[in-house]
């Protein structure tokens, strides 16, 4: 039996491509990538769903009343699909305290830097690259770690370096960093973990 996979995303969503790409050349072991979750309703990755026959339900905070009440209705969409892998690529909101105690050890994240460099509150998107070509570093890379209370803060589960470039903008290393780094190991991450899953479930039986 698959292990069903819910991608959370709020962007363009070329991690999100990356991750059905590897399901598609059979690379996620026995993972289903069955539902992607939007945080906003013009977020290109929601057609990039639907290119592929992916399910996507868009949850915009506005429509709720309390962070609570999102995070409850966010639950509920993954519960009643059967999920059992969060994965958040390019995921702009905190996960609440309901879902991580749900998934708690199954759901990671993709962080554009080499944590704990450039991590944590307010380290997103082009502004990780900036800071990161502002303190003059060489190397740089990504993450990908298990959520946790602590924004950037759970365990880590795979790293790629990636070299820093003269002339770099931020624009070009945020490039490179998707390339040769993101998009490789968050399916890479996701196949491990969907095959620890599997090997967990067949233990219970
Ligand atoms: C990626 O750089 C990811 O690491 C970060 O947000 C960006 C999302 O890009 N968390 P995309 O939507 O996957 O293209």
């Amino acid at each position: 039996m698959s292990v069903k996979i819910a991608v959370l995303v709020s962007g363009g969503g070329t991690n999100l491509q990356a991750m059905i790409d590897a399901w598609k050349a059979g690379n996620l072991q026995c993972g289903e990538i069955a539902l992607v979750v939007s945080s906003s309703e013009t977020a290109y990755a929601l057609k990039r769903a639907e290119q592929n026959g992916i399910e996507s339900v868009a949850l915009t905070r506005s429509a709720y009343k309390t962070p609570e009440d999102y995070d409850k209705a966010l639950l509920n969409v993954l519960l009643e699909r059967g999920i059992e892998l969060v994965v958040l690529a390019g995921y702009l909101r905190i996960i609440g305290a309901e879902v991580l105690e749900a998934y708690r050890g199954r759901i990671i994240n993709i962080h554009p830097s080499l944590i704990p460099s450039f991590c944590g509150d307010g380290y997103y998107g082009l502004k990780v690259h900036e800071a990161a070509l502002k303190y003059g570093v060489k190397v740089t890379g990504a993450t990908v770690h298990y959520v946790s209370e602590v924004v950037d803060g759970g365990e880590i589960l795979l790293q790629k370096a990636v070299p820093v470039e003269d002339g770099d903008t931020p624009e070009t290393l945020q490039k490179r960093v998707m390339e040769q780094a993101e998009w490789l190991i968050l399916p890479e991450a996701t196949s491990i973990l969907c095959g620890k899953i599997a090997r967990e479930r067949e233990m219970r039986v």
